[in-house]
């Protein structure tokens, strides 16, 4: 695999398309059996997610549902800071099992800011699955309770996750080159 120029950048290939394929599967057998006769709802947050939310969902041996939400931050007052609200939650979540479903955990903040507005509406529980974790740019208390693979604090593209747009369709990760 060569390198590739995404907008301005050169990307150099990380981890290869048939690597995600049974890493996430795997992940998906493990959500099935944690899951088993729950009927969970997964809520995969635009943009990033969308292609790992369909490998995860397809991979799912048991009753389960899919809906999408987009995040949107505003500012709060002083004292709340930003707050982030969810676009298109039609869903009924109240006592049901929900898996987030995000493409990477950066820092942190969009998902914890956006936790409490799911608590609110009194889901049964709430878990987190990602398809990428970077533990070194961690600054929120959080637990992510799936997680595909965990890497160093670089900027990636592919597998549904863009630079400036960009990238999403690579079937494969890319890393930035140095
Ligand atoms: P957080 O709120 O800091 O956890 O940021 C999460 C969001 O930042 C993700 O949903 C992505 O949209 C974006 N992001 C963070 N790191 C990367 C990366 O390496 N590649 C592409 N997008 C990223
Ligand atoms: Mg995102």
């Amino acid at each position: 695999m060569t390198d590739i120029t995404v907008h301005d950048k050169v990307f150099t290939p990380f981890i290869p398309e048939d690597t995600i394929r049974t890493r996430v599967t795997e992940l998906a057998k493990t959500i099935s059996q944690d899951y088993a006769g729950k009927k969970p709802l997964l809520l995969g947050i635009l943009n990033g997610s969308f292609i790992f939310a369909a490998d995860l969902f397809r991979g799912l041996t048991i009753d389960a549902e899919i809906s999408f939400i987009k995040l949107a931050s505003y500012k709060g007052t002083s004292s709340t800071g930003n707050v982030v609200t969810a676009i298109g939650m039609e869903e009924d979540i109240h006592g049901r099992h929900v898996i987030l479903v995000e493409d990477i955990i950066d820092t942190g903040k969009t998902i914890s800011s956006f936790l409490p507005e799911i608590h609110h509406r009194q889901p049964a529980s709430v878990k987190i699955a990602t398809f990428l974790k970077k533990p070194d740019a961690l600054k929120y208390d959080l637990q992510s309770d799936y997680c595909a693979f965990e890497i160093e604090n670089k900027f990636v593209v592919g597998y549904g996750l863009d630079y400036d747009g960009l990238g999403r369709n690579l079937p494969g990760l890319f890393i930035l080159k140095d």
